[in-house]
């Protein structure tokens, strides 16, 4: 049984002064979820805050983003290591805001997956078709190409310690979710692709739901079969709302 890990991916919003209030309410309400874990990505500035303040509770940490590279000349990046340092256990790659507005390609995720690997981290590796993409029917091809790119470079074993996040990317931020038939239909096309490879591997992964997940949505989401978690922005920025989602599973 894959019980869902609900992870809430906070971009570039907040300050010191309500990040701290965040999660103090997240902290008072953690104890009455009902998944077996909820983790928080706050803005890369806030990471060492966020990490004493969640330290010895059981609300995870992840980065949003990290660097391919171990270290060095990098100006402006992050790297698994530094994350490491502040106990993240999880970092978000390949977010669409990160492939359609920084241009990141499928190749630089999937280095950005083995980096965070290689620090120790497990990597959430979001995957997900433009509006267009749907519309013209390649939804599965875009999601296995994407897929793909980890597993030519570093085999189906890779995937092993990861979670892969199903964002359409029409969804996300929009209000408009996917309905719990088209997620699952997704999620199972991705469990399948790869089984095609190793079927141990895809009964374990984890495969979360993102995009305009809410309190309101998120029962019947996590009520699919091949639906094991979520992966949330707007709704991880009131604690109640992240909480509910948590409450909403199982
Ligand atoms: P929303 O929940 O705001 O649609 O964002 C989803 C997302 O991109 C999480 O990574």
């Amino acid at each position: 049984m894959r019980q869902p890990i609900i992870a809430g991916n906070w971009k570039m919003n907040g300050s010191l002064e309500s990040i701290r209030a965040l999660v103090a309410g997240l902290k008072s309400g953690i104890g009455e979820v009902n998944v077996a874990e909820m983790a928080v990505c706050p803005p890369a500035a806030y990471l060492a805050e966020v990490s004493a303040l969640v330290a010895g509770t059981d609300i995870a940490l992840g980065g949003q983003d990290l660097s391919n590279a171990a270290s060095g000349a990098y100006t402006g990046e992050v790297a698994g290591s530094m994350l490491n340092d502040f106990n993240c256990k999880y970092v978000i790659v390949g977010h669409s805001e990160r492939r359609n507005i920084r241009g990141e390609s499928d190749e630089l995720v999937a280095e950005k997956f083995k980096a965070a690997q290689d620090a120790g981290i497990t990597p959430i590796l979001c995957v997900g078709e433009l509006l267009e993409e749907r519309e013209e029917g390649v939804t599965e091809a875009v999601c296995a190409r994407q897929i793909d790119a980890v597993i030519n470079a570093y085999g189906v074993a890779a995937l092993e310690n990861s979670i892969i996040a199903y964002e359409p990317v029409w969804a996300i931020g929009t209000g408009k979710t996917a309905s719990p038939e088209q997620a699952q239909e997704v999620h199972a096309f991705i469990r399948a692709h790869v089984g095609k490879q190793d079927q141990a591997v895809a009964d374990g992964l984890r495969i979360q739901y993102g995009g305009s997940m809410n309190a309101g949505n998120a029962a019947d989401l996590l009520a699919q079969p091949d639906i094991d978690g979520g992966l949330i922005g707007g709704a991880s920025l009131k604690a109640e709302d992240f909480l509910a989602i948590g409450r909403a599973a199982g």
